[in-house]
């Protein structure tokens, strides 16, 4: 290192030419395996929205909170003190609610003291299992559209993506391109129905096909149910429950949808013992535990009565339906689908047929924030001319943004009937 010596009257001062460190070049920090998800089209749309005083129908969380007498409960578990670390795998009457939850609507029996693990969210179930079920090099087939969190929990675990596509309008896939993709590195299938963003609930023969094919080529399913409840005009069916799934099958699910908590984060994994162990060794290093008197309330909301949860149905139904038949009128092309939060419209036959530029330009134009459906695909050319819209919104919001909708584009003369 040189230094250089200057000379002040009665001071002699060395001044180091360079830092002792190097330093710090803020432009390269990140991770190069997480560089490609940089900021999200969220956090742009969220912006905006609030620049443009918008109704944001474009991310996925209800404007109403869940049941009265569950954050009743939360209250109560924080006065009685359920404020510590609860136990790493969750407390017991949340994992046993959990057991009894999939034993009620689906005939599942699960151990609930090995068998259910809970998670800070469905995010933190989905990325611990892939860490700790993947080495690096091991592929992860997935279905495209994704939820963003999936291929970066893969990148963190340095396995590779390998996609499939499901193809609008009826987001059908053919599974002889998923076969054509199978390499001995294949290892984990991630399976997400009720579907986001496209609403799509797989069907009884699709998944059939898809355990007959995890099956013959001893992959691991890991699936994303967080919809559960959500199957909106469909039968959910677990893929868990089809000849010889249960063994090779971790389900995930989480309260937020279920219960309209989303911010409270407590999700769950359930299945055979050597899964859950995959995951708990991850999740034990990512969070450990969470929120302790959400689990407890958690636990009481999964005992709600049936009434509970065909209600929710309902009113998503209801709000589904809503949003639906208003962009029909305004003579959108709509892709209904038949669950989740969303629908999809397709500016296909439109001038403006760009999805990615049609959201950035509608805040300003109607006062609406939606998302680019092309921000879930790694075939950008599949999703471009897709636009997703949220309706877990209250009716009132999602006709004043009808309003709004009708007063930029016009009401058309036709409009077709919801099916
Ligand atoms: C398919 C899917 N999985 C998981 C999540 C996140 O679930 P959680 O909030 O329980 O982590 C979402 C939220 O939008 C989702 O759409």
């Amino acid at each position: 290192m040189e230094a250089t010596t200057i000379e002040i009257p009665s001071v002699r001062c060395v001044v180091m030419q360079q830092p002792l460190y190097a330093p710090i070049d803020r432009d390269h920090l990140i991770n190069r395996a997480l560089a490609e998800f940089g900021t999200t089209i969220f956090a742009e749309m969220s912006a905006l929205a609030i620049a443009t005083n918008s109704i944001n129908l474009g991310q996925g969380f209800p404007d109403t909170d869940g049941p009265e007498v569950i954050k009743a409960a939360a209250s109560r578990a924080i006065a009685d003190g359920h404020n510590q670390y609860p136990p790493g795998r969750g407390i017991a009457a949340l994992r046993e609610a959990v057991a009894q939850h999939q034993a009620r609507f689906y005939g599942i029996e699960l151990d609930p003291e090995e068998e259910v693990l809970i998670t800070a969210g469905a995010t933190e179930a989905v990325t611990a299992a892939i860490i700790g079920l993947c080495e690096p090099g091991d592929e992860v087939l997935l279905f495209e559209p994704y939820y963003d969190s999936y291929v970066a929990a893969i990148a963190i675990a340095g396995a590779r993506r390998v996609t499939v596509a499901l193809r609008p309008p009826n987001w059908s896939f053919d599974i002889e391109e998923i076969r054509r993709v199978i390499t001995p590195r294949s290892r984990v299938l991630l399976l997400n129905s009720p579907h986001n963003p496209t609403g799509k609930v797989f069907s009884r023969e699709e998944l059939a096909a898809i355990a007959e094919f995890a099956i013959a080529h001893n992959l691991i399913v890991i699936t994303d149910e967080v919809y559960e409840h959500l199957s909106l005009t469909a039968e959910h069916l677990p893929i868990s429950r089809f000849p010889g799934m249960s063994e090779r099958t971790l389900t995930v699910s989480s309260a937020g949808k279920t219960f309209s908590f989303t911010g409270w984060k407590i999700g769950w994994a359930s299945g055979p013992r050597p899964l859950v162990n995959a995951t708990l060794a991850a999740k034990q290093f990512l969070t450990y535990v969470n929120g302790a008197p959400f689990q407890v309330a958690i636990a009481e909301a999964l005992t709600l009565p049936d009434s509970y949860f065909s209600q929710l149905r309902l009113q998503m139904l209801s709000q589904r339906d809503l949003l639906g038949a208003g962009l029909r009128r305004l003579d959108f092309e709509v892709l209904l689908g038949q669950g989740t939060y969303f629908l999809n419209i397709d500016l296909s036959s439109r001038q403006d047929s760009d999805g990615l530029s049609f959201c950035r330009e509608l805040p300003g134009l109607a006062g609406v924030v939606a998302i680019p459906t092309a921000v879930f695909f790694d075939s950008k050319e599949i999703g471009r001319s897709l636009v997703r819209f949220a309706f877990c919104k209250r009716p009132a919001v999602i006709e004043e943004a009808l309003r709004r909708l009708r007063i930029a584009f016009g009401e058309a003369t036709v409009s077709s009937p919801i099916v």
